[in-house]
């Protein structure tokens, strides 16, 4: 058998083939997708990397056409034959061979196959659970496969864009110093020093601030990261970033070379030319017309404050929610005043899901507020509404009340829903823009204490060092930005503290005493001592890159080998136990013990 192979050797992709090859001999191999017996001649679609084409073997060769009656799906094949035009009735135009097959003179199995568990069908698709157990057969399917190989485009144009521009590919540890970074760390315990633990990185963040230390200057890395978060459809435990740095830039330069970068992959990957450069809107700015700080702008729909216009109002939520310091805003659904009893329930239900407490609508139709809250509106305050808003006959108004953090978070699920619901964009746009003039820090109310917006590492606005001093953190600015496409961030970054005097401030207004300071970040504080130059960067998803590039509406369908929603890996059953064995040597006891531990 592998004799045949030697000989041979495969010629020839299917998918390649065309009408410019007819009368040529040629190998092929790979797996039988379709079998089909027409009375005497048997039609096989042989599928590999590229695609499918037709072979056909005719009863004159008994020989073969035999072993063929045999071949059942995906068994593997090498065939040798003729190319050779089909007759004008037989053109397939659904196959992108459709207009030629291969009358074979040699076939070989190369090996046989089990039925399948899960079936290499675009329109019969098993559950994902047990996609994913058999995930190396899913991959088999065009949909999965074309996602995969426009993934390895992505990231061939990426190193061939900046290594082009002097940008040099650096490998960071994977083993490191676990540093509270946003996310819980994955700890790896360590053998040789019981009772101490590694972490995986969870970006290569420091790394590449000391890579800029270190002299490089230029640095980028495919980096893999590890989070332990709780999973959603744009997010795993386990991704990829474009992770990228440099020395002397400003936050310009870094927008610069990522529209550039982003014009040449979406070019070069699939035909698509943006116009760059990107859009620009300020954090604030996008909170109060989208209520998000990654909106997506493909569509209008945009949030109407209405605190002044209801300043007054005799309806309790409207009035309560302003006197707590909160607001009144809406958004227009164009043409869903007919929008029933149910409909507007699932839409509430939406708003009660990220923390609303409702979600107060009224129906314009024939002039008139109908139905909802229509009886709490002054004449006053409805044609305000109107004017300020711009709705139009058979619009609905939908309202939320409530903290501003609230009413942002309601107003914008609602938005997202509504613009797919009512198809209200293009699938094939691809609106980018930047998000700058973020806050550096949050306060959570919950743990009464300073968080940083994005990491702690950004330097603050220069302007705003001052409020350092006054105590006024809310008032600081940072030097950081993301970029935000079709509603989601595919990218944040910043320019960096390469002064240890700013760095120390805004590590004191996280709250670390020095002694927490000095053991978690020394190493890296005492690197800013020696000349460190200012520096700045960015880190793109690459797993999201790929979402939005090929279309996929779930970060499992980018990556070939994903984790679930509950972080397992059903094809491997991982997590997994370990043995006893192993467990000493790394001196670490279970508390909650597994079935089987307790069994054994
Ligand atoms: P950040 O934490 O914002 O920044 O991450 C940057 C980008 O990485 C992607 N991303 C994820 N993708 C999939 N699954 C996840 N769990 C996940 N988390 C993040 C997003 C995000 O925009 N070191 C900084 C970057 C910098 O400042 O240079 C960082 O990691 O696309
Ligand atoms: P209620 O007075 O609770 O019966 O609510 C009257 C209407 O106001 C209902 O449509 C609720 O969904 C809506 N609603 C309640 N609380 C809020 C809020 N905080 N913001 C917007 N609408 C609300």
């Amino acid at each position: 058998m592998l004799d045949f192979i030697k000989d041979k050797k495969r010629t020839h992709y299917a998918e390649k083939l065309s009408k410019q090859d007819v009368g040529e001999d040629i190998t092929l191999m790979g797996w039988v997708h379709r079998r089909r017996d027409h009375g005497g001649l048997i039609f096989i679609d042989l599928r590999d990397v590229s695609g499918k084409v037709q072979i056909v073997f005719h009863p004159e060769n008994e020989a073969i056409h035999a072993k063929a009656g045999k071949l059942r799906n995906e068994y593997v094949i090498a065939v040798s034959g003729k190319v050779v035009l089909r007759d004008q009735q037989n053109i397939n135009k659904e196959m992108k061979t459709g207009e030629i097959e291969v009358e074979v003179q040699e076939l070989l199995l190369l090996n046989n196959s089990e039925p399948l568990p899960v079936q290499i069908n675009e329109n019969i698709l098993a559950e994902e659970d047990l996609r994913l157990k058999y995930r190396y057969l899913d991959l088999r399917r065009d949909k999965l496969k074309n996602i995969i190989l426009i993934r390895h485009k992505i990231v061939y144009a990426i190193r061939e864009f900046l290594v082009k521009r002097d940008f040099y590919e650096i490998e960071t540890p994977m083993l490191m110093k676990s540093t509270p970074e946003g996310a819980r760390d994955f700890l790896v315990p360590s053998r040789v020093h019981n009772g101490k633990f590694f972490a995986l990185p969870q970006s290569p963040q420091i790394y590449k601030q000391l890579l800029m230390i270190g002299g490089f200057d230029k640095y980028f890395q495919i980096a893999r990261c590890f989070r332990d978060e709780d999973l959603r459809a744009d997010r795993q435990p386990e991704f990829t970033q474009l992770d990228l740095e440099m020395s002397y830039v400003t936050q310009e330069d870094i927008f610069r070379i990522m529209e550039e970068l982003f014009k040449s992959i979406f070019n070069k990957v699939i035909n698509i030319d943006l116009p760059i450069p990107f859009p620009h809107l300020t954090y604030t700015e996008a909170m109060d017309r989208y209520g998000s700080d990654k909106p997506d702008t493909r569509f209008g729909m945009e949030l109407n404050d209405l605190s002044v216009i209801v300043a007054n109002s005799e309806f309790k939520v409207f009035s309560g929610a302003l006197q707590n310091g909160g607001s009144v805003r809406c958004i227009v659904a164009p043409g869903c005043a007919g929008y029933s009893r149910k409909q507007i329930d699932i839409l509430t239900d939406k708003a009660k899901h990220v923390g609303g407490k409702g979600l107060a609508y009224v129906k314009y139709q024939d002039g008139e507020f109908q139905s909802g809250i229509t009886k709490f509106l002054s004449d006053e305050e409805k044609k305000n509404i109107l004017k300020k808003t711009g709705a139009e006959d058979r619009d609905l108004i939908l309202f939320a009340a409530d903290k501003n953090k609230i009413v942002f978070k309601v107003l914008s699920e609602i938005r997202n829903y509504l613009g797919k619901e009512l198809k209200l964009y293009d699938l094939k746009q691809y609106n980018f823009l930047w998000i700058t003039d973020f806050p550096l820090f949050e306060y959570n109310d919950d743990e009464q204490r300073w968080e940083t917006a994005h990491h702690m590492f950004t330097l603050p606005k220069e302007e705003h060092f001052k409020f350092f001093e006054t105590g006024e953190y809310e008032k600081i600015e940072g030097q950081l930005y993301d970029l935000v496409c079709n509603g989601m961030e595919l990218s944040s970054g910043s320019i960096r503290c390469h002064r240890l005097d700013i760095q120390k401030k805004i590590f004191e207004v996280l709250g670390f005493s020095e002694e927490e300071l000095d053991e978690k970040f020394g190493f890296f504080l005492n690197a800013l001592k020696y000349g460190t130059p200012p520096h700045g960067g960015i880190a793109p998803g690459i797993d999201r890159m790929v979402m939005i590039m090929s279309g996929a509406q779930s970060i499992r369908d980018v990556i070939a080998f994903p984790k679930t929603l509950q972080a397992t890996d059903l094809m491997s059953e991982s997590p997994a136990i370990v043995s006893q064995k192993q467990l000493d040597e790394l001196g670490i006891t279970l508390t909650t013990k597994t079935q089987k531990h307790e069994e054994k």
